[in-house]
């Protein structure tokens, strides 16, 4: 298939574009370069053939119909997004041209091209989007396909306002869509700024791990190249306007996931042992959901996807890597943000 991924410099996009690539398809890596990208994230397969990368901006209108005319691709995988939540806490506005704005902007392009080319029912449009938006859980329960949406943060509710986006324009106009709501993710590639690396970053630097309240908010972690797996299968075989919930079967607390790390670095990186001495409690995020948590029946029952990666083999994995290729992460340690305390409101 040929494929137009969005966000493909990104943390998930790439690995979707590498694993792309790896399995034979054609890819378009489309993606304005925000910030948070890094055209490292793909060098492995910049120079294959099947390869293009195109550096627009998905609220662009007539860049995103040219794009689309040139390439004329089977499937488009949107995975561009303004993705931080503190950052959203701090400046909406972005979460919402980007992520609200920008997701209609490429579904009237897609929607132009498809009808176009006569409605073809072998396109799909697939919208990657977030646990997020179904809210925060008590201790028990999980969220299934059916759970309400309830988002809390700006970033969340972004992102639901482009799922509802992508739902309407597939009963409205018929685009063959099918979307997927993960949960957190990590490996390598991770940006800065996110937990799991700025755990690892902070143990080595020997400064303080700063973890949010009491640590005890609950993440159902996926190791990211399992997900870039699973989104392929949902791409291939998942049935036309259906959603599927992606998660790791991994249910830990922040508290409990940075004494992992801190245990992993303890052993590969001695030096400032016991890490876990380094972790501090800081002022809660405000709004900070609680507990979010998989049912991943449908996706398993449906598609027979199950993650291949336990936690504690993915994060022994993401460790080796950061401690491998410290030219990647020291680069981006000066991108504007990265290293400082965001969205406290
Ligand atoms: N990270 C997670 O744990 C997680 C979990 C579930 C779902 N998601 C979703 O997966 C997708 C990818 O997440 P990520 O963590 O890789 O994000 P990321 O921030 O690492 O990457 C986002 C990419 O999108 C690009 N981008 C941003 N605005 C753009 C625009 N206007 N036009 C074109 N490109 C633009 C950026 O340059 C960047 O390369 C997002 O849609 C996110 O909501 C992420």
């Amino acid at each position: 298939m040929k494929l137009l991924v969005t966000g493909g410099a990104g943390f998930i996009g790439s690995s979707v574009v590498r694993l792309a690539i790896e399995q034979g398809h054609s890819v378009v890596n489309l993606d304005v370069l925000t910030y948070a990208a890094c055209l490292e994230n793909v060098a492995s397969v910049a120079d294959s053939p099947l390869y293009a990368f195109v550096q627009t901006d998905i609220c662009d209108r007539e860049a995103l119909d040219k794009i689309f005319e040139a390439h004329k691709p089977d499937a488009v995988m949107h995975l561009a997004a303004e993705s931080h939540v503190d950052r959203s806490i701090d400046g909406p506005g972005a979460f919402i041209q980007t992520n609200v704005t920008g997701t209609y902007t490429l579904l009237e392009a897609a929607r132009a091209y498809w009808q176009e080319a006569g409605k073809p029912d072998v396109f799909r449009f697939h919208h990657i989007s977030t646990d997020e938006v179904y809210g925060s859980l008590g201790p028990t329960g999980q969220f299934t396909e059916d759970t309400p949406y309830d988002p809390r943060s700006p970033y969340s509710a972004s992102k639901a306002a482009s799922d509802h986006l992508v739902r309407a324009w597939g009963e409205t106009y018929g685009l063959p869509i099918v979307l997927t709501n993960c949960s957190n993710n990590y490996g390598p590639y991770h940006f800065p700024e996110k937990l799991v690396p700025v755990v690892i970053l902070k143990a080595l630097a020997g400064e303080p791990i700063p973890v949010y309240g009491d640590g005890a908010n609950v993440r159902d972690w996926l190791f990211v190249e399992d997900h870039a797996d699973a989104l392929l299968t949902v791409l291939t075989k998942g049935t036309l306007g259906r959603s599927y919930n992606i998660g790791g079967e991994n249910e830990v607390s922040n508290l409990e996931l940075v004494k992992m790390i801190c245990a992993l670095l303890d052993d590969c990186h001695p030096e400032g042992a016991p890490h876990a001495d380094l972790i501090t409690f800081v002022a809660d995020r405000p709004g900070h959901d609680q507990r979010y948590a998989i049912d991943p029946t449908r996706i398993r029952t449906e598609l027979g996807w199950r993650p291949s990666v336990t936690v504690e083999e993915g994060l022994a994995r993401t460790v080796d890597w950061y401690l491998e290729n410290k030219d990647w992460w020291r680069a981006l340690q000066n991108r504007k943000g990265v290293g400082e305390r965001l969205g406290k409101a």
